[in-house]
């Protein structure tokens, strides 16, 4: 019964995305740009999941699954305009579903590490699941990567687009506050993929929400080659359990430095007790713009293939993690078995652990109030 319910759905988006193509007003050099659906499985309860093709008209190809918001791949073009994935992950929702290091996920309700799985608020203290090391992380158990989200194809003037929403129940993972979250992935004609997120509360509670895709810009090997550009003059360092310690100090004379483009595999390995705690980088940057304000976080360059990523984003911090767990026990897509740093992460969100940090900004979502956040994966070459 909802097998065939969902193939009607599916059809029915089919539909709606001939409409799309026709009308997505983006001038067609090739193909015109498109968004259509076909089924990826469903989860052990037996709910169907499906998988979106979003194209734009240069030939772009996100693909997007409703369980967990997964960006399952990306196609962009090298400097010679030959398309390739550039995200890690796999070919089956199973695979997902069994093992995943929150590969492509959206990521929420609070994106990152919580002290002990705990926060006061309003003189009342919430317990959240420990699900890394004494630390919460990601959203708990389940957090939004592992729920399946109701979607919607949207003709939108900037390209293809899906609407994902979820309701997160109040007392879901610990957390207070029915929350309602919507989460657009939009295609954009200049090969960008745009993610905005609002979210809404009837209680108040904690907000964080953020894209958890591993990237390889070469397609292939690990990303140490990569050069990475980040736009901060200040970092938030951890403890051994990667919880920040509250202080800001300058990236200044240290392997934080990425303000101009740095290989990622140029000082990972120095004798450095932050790049111990993370074995190599896996901190938050104190981006160097007035919060809310959308623009770059981060750009970076694969030599090899010319492919140029550009992380833009509203909020006041980027997590940079170099694929530290990845360790060769995944094989994804492709057969392609992920070593140590085969993938790399930008995670635009707010910092770490910020309900303990009295002097983090604010990422409290009162009744009446909008969270926004509205980010950007950007591709371009360099010639
Ligand atoms: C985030 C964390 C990392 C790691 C990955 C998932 O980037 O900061 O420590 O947990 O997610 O493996």
């Amino acid at each position: 019964m909802q097998n065939t319910s969902n193939w009607i759905k599916v059809l029915t988006l089919t539909l709606g995305a001939a409409a799309l193509a026709g009308c997505a007003g983006v001038s067609s050099k090739t193909t015109p740009a498109q968004i259509s659906a076909q089924p990826f499985g469903a989860t052990p309860e037996g709910t169907p999941v499906t998988l979106f093709t979003l194209r734009n008209a240069n030939g772009v190809e996100a693909r997007i699954c409703n369980y967990g918001g997964i960006v399952v791949s990306l196609k962009v073009p090298d400097r010679n305009g030959q398309l390739g994935d550039v995200v890690l992950g796999y070919d089956r929702l199973e695979d997902y579903i069994k093992d995943s290091p929150y590969f492509g996920c959206l990521i929420g309700r609070y994106g990152n590490r919580i002290a002990r799985g705990k926060f006061t608020l309003n003189g009342r203290t919430y317990t959240l699941a420990t699900n890394n090391g004494p630390n919460h992380l990601h959203g708990g158990i389940k957090g939004f990567d592992k729920v399946v989200w109701e979607p919607k194809v949207l003709a939108t003037p900037d390209g293809p687009a899906l609407e994902l929403r979820y309701l997160s129940k109040d007392g879901e993972e610990g957390y207070p506050g029915n929350l309602s979250v919507v989460a657009v992935y939009t295609l954009t004609p200049d090969n960008a993929l745009k993610l905005e997120y609002t979210a809404t509360t009837d209680k108040d509670t904690v907000v964080n929400l953020t894209q958890h895709s591993y990237f390889n810009l070469a397609g292939k090997g690990d990303i140490l080659g990569h050069l990475v550009m980040i736009n901060a003059d200040r970092y938030t360092p951890v403890d051994s359990t990667l919880i920040p310690t509250g202080e800001l100090p300058l990236v200044e004379g240290t392997p934080f430095d990425f303000r101009k483009p740095t290989a990622i595999g140029a000082r990972i390995n120095q004798d450095n007790q932050q790049l111990k705690f993370g074995n190599g980088y896996d901190h938050n940057w104190v981006i160097s713009k007035p919060m809310g304000q959308f623009g770059l976080q981060a750009r970076v360059t694969e030599p090899t293939t010319g492919r140029v990523l550009e992380v833009l984003s509203t909020e006041p911090g980027l997590q940079f993690y170099s694929g530290n767990f990845l360790d060769g026990t995944l094989t994804g897509k492709g057969g392609w078995v992920y070593q140590f740093r085969n993938g790399f992460c930008m995670e635009p969100q707010h910092y770490p652990d910020s309900p303990n940090q009295p002097n983090f900004p604010s990422v409290v979502l009162k009744p009446g109030q909008v969270y926004k956040h509205a980010m950007m994966y950007r591709f371009s070459v360099q010639r």
